[in-house]
């Protein structure tokens, strides 16, 4: 299949530029697009031969289900009956934006989009983009990352390219996504729980909510609400990955003596913009300022396939602070070390 190719400047562009792409969706294929978060591999869900076809291209398995975008609130009672006056709040502070919640879904939904779930994951996104391209297609649009199941998220037109070319008709370039790391995915259960942490934090939804929020990264295997997905290795790159935690100088030297100890490798270090002179004889990329998380964010799909580019055979990581954002990347991380954490002091 030959992919088309359509840039748009998110900044400046003309709706009917997304006609096209609009269409193809509207006719059941399959189109990429940027949202603020990673880019999207979308299908309309009356379509039940697209929604195959997203299992089919990304190599995903069938009991992760997908996420519903719309770009109206009214589009919401196409997909769940009633709106729990607690999510109620969270939409109103938090859509349009990288914030998904779990809903009881209607009948009518396609066990396909929830894997069989008796509930549907939806987020309204805020990208022009997105926002445009929903608007014109007016139903829900089922869209997982547009990645290869186990590959690292796409942020960049670039990477859904390395990814999907020649598997579908379509990619709608905008340039890198500003967030870089998927949105929040929360249930609401008699307890609020975060089943994916984002840039949506959990110290934003406990402001709204004034309760506590119970962050649920899937490593555990406790009778919790998990978010299925959360399972799989994720987010990997080739090389193994080892994530370093804990006393900031303490990290740096324990990087430094691994260097030291595992010889003439192609080793690859991701550190904070301030440690960037303290590794010798190796490959450092900026990971951004340490009291910046959002900036690691931002850059750490892009770095890890950039890690794949350079051929590396290890990678280590300098870990982050659980908080805000920093939650959301170090549990990002970790799945790319496949658990493989040191911590030191
Ligand atoms: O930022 C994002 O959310 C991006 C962009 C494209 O919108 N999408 C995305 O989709 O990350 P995906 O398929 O890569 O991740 C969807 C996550 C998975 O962890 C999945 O298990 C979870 O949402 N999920 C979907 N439906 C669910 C449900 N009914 N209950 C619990 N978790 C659900
Ligand atoms: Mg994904």
């Amino acid at each position: 299949m030959k992919t088309h190719y359509l840039k748009i400047n998110p900044e400046r562009f003309d709706p009917e530029q997304l006609r096209p792409a609009a269409d193809i969706l509207a006719g059941g294929g399959l189109v990429a697009f940027p949202t603020e978060t990673v880019y999207g591999l979308g299908a309309v869900i009356n379509h039940e031969a697209a929604l195959h076809d997203i299992f089919q291209v990304k190599g995903r398995p069938g009991d992760n289900p997908l996420i519903l975008h719309i770009w109206h609130h009214r589009q919401l009672s196409e997909i769940t009956e009633t709106v729990d006056p607690r999510y109620q709040r969270l939409i109103d502070a938090f859509w349009p934006g990288p914030l998904t919640l779990i809903f009881p879904k209607k009948a009518e939904i396609s066990s396909t989009v929830t894997a069989g779930l008796p509930t549907v994951a939806v987020r309204m996104p805020s990208h022009p983009v997105a926002r445009e391209l929903l608007r014109l297609v007016n139903r829900p649009v089922a869209a997982p990352s547009a990645n290869l199941s186990g590959r690292p998220s796409p942020t960049r037109g670039e990477h859904v390219r390395e990814d999907l070319d020649g598997k579908i008709p379509m990619i709608i370039d905008a340039g890198p996504c500003p967030a870089g790391i998927e949105s929040t995915v929360l249930l609401l259960a008699e307890k609020p729980y975060i089943l994916r942490p984002g840039s949506v934090t959990r110290e934003m939804v406990e402001e709204i909510l004034a309760e506590p929020v119970e962050v649920v990264t899937g490593g555990e295997t406790v009778d919790r609400p998990q978010a299925p997905g959360m399972k799989y290795r994720h987010y990997a790159p080739e090389a193994p990955v080892t994530l370093v935690e804990g006393e900031e100088q303490a990290v740096v030297a324990a990087i430094n003596r691994m260097i030291g100890e595992t010889g003439d490798e192609n080793i690859i270090v991701l550190a904070f913009s301030e440690h960037l002179n303290c590794y010798q004889d190796v490959t450092v990329l900026d990971l951004g300022p340490r009291e910046s998380p959002w900036i690691a964010a931002a850059r750490l799909y892009d770095l890890l396939r950039s890690c794949d580019q350079m051929k590396a055979t290890r990678i280590y990581v300098e870990g982050l602070e659980k908080t805000g954002v920093g939650t959301a990347v170090e549990n990002r991380l970790f799945k790319a070390a496949g658990g493989n954490v040191i911590h030191v002091s």
